[in-house]
């Protein structure tokens, strides 16, 4: 009855305390220590994961500061050695140095193939895309005036060394500068086409991650993206015949200029299996994707 109770026990105390309750009841320290603990070894592995990342980056130190080229900096891929020796290795002399009329490509096509606006990158592009387009260059299928003047020197056995250095190197990371293209149309046109416009997916050729099939259809992710509106526009303008069946020139032919440029950076910012490229992060749309 509630009468009695409360007539023969004490008056709680309105707060009744853990220790009362459980004496040996410690509601912080055995935890505490736990937590501390594992932090510590976060904050170490995170010291060591950055002093590891930096380590990977100082051989580049003997090269001289990583190239810069008009798009941005090259950053080195460490899961892709370079050729033996140095950034040179066993490439052709003719990479190098050039020889008479032949000048050297890494004059215009940079010490690692990376390429830069205009100018194509090299690195990682199928040998026998390379050697046809060199062959191409040399009778006037494809025409260029430099290229044309390098290509028609050069030896069979140029052209098969040559192709094969370049498409041995890694593909280098390429900083996108920034630009206004609509990125967004780019990436619809890139993965799915437009088929009001009859344009084929570009990946349906160029690979699902635009990184190349074979030695017919050359690689669109990470390639310089002033490069690939230039082919573009030379197809759709009529000054590039050479591909299979006029592919190109009717997909050029069928789309807008900024359509073309749309594509261009958007291809080029994807990232290419073997190495990459990155959008610059004060692009514009960059972030839509
Ligand atoms: C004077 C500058 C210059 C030199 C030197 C030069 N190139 Fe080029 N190369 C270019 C330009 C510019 C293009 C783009 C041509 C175009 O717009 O059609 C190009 C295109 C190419 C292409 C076509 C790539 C593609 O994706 O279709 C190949 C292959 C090539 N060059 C190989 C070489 C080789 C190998 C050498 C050295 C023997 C060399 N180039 C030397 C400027 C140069
Ligand atoms: C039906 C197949 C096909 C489709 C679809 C296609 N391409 Fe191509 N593309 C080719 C072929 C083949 C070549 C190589 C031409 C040559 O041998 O010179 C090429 C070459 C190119 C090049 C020149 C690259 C270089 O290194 O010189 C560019 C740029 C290009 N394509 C862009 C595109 C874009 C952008 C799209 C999508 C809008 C696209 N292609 C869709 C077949 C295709």
């Amino acid at each position: 009855m509630p009468d009695r109770n409360s007539m023969n026990t004490k008056p709680e105390p309105t707060l009744p305390r853990v220790e009362d309750i459980d004496p040996t009841f410690e509601p912080w320290e055995p935890s505490r220590p736990i937590p501390i603990f594992l932090l510590g070894i976060l904050v170490a592995l995170a010291i060591t994961g950055v002093g590891m990342y930096l380590s990977d980056l100082a051989p580049w130190t003997d090269f001289g500061s990583p190239d810069t080229v008009a798009n941005g900096p090259v950053a080195p891929l460490t899961q892709y050695p370079l050729p033996v020796g140095s950034v040179h290795g066993d490439a052709p002399e003719l990479v190098h140095s050039g020889a008479g009329s032949v000048w050297s490509c890494a004059s215009c096509h940079g010490v690692q193939g990376e390429g830069a606006g205009i100018t194509p990158r090299l690195a990682g592009l199928s040998p026998d895309y390379l050697t046809k387009q060199l062959h191409d260059f040399a009778s006037g299928e494809r025409l260029h005036e430099s290229m044309h003047y390098v290509a028609r020197e050069l030896q069979q056995r140029d052209i098969t060394e040559l192709a094969a250095y370049y498409a041995r190197l890694p593909v280098p990371l390429l900083v996108l500068p920034p630009s206004d293209a609509d990125l967004e149309r780019g990436r619809l046109l890139f993965e799915q086409g437009d088929w009001k416009l009859d344009v084929p997916a570009c990946i349906s050729c160029h690979g699902s991650q635009g990184e190349g099939v074979g030695a017919a259809f050359p690689p669109l992710a990470a390639q310089q993206p002033e490069y690939l509106f230039s082919q573009l526009t030379a197809w759709k303008g009529g000054h590039r015949h050479n591909s299979p069946q006029n592919l190109m020139d009717d997909i050029a032919s069928r789309l807008s200029y900024e359509d073309l440029y749309a594509v261009s950076y958007y291809a080029a910012s994807v990232r290419h299996p073997g190495g990459g490229s990155l959008v610059n992060l004060s692009t514009e749309n960059s972030d839509e994707r």
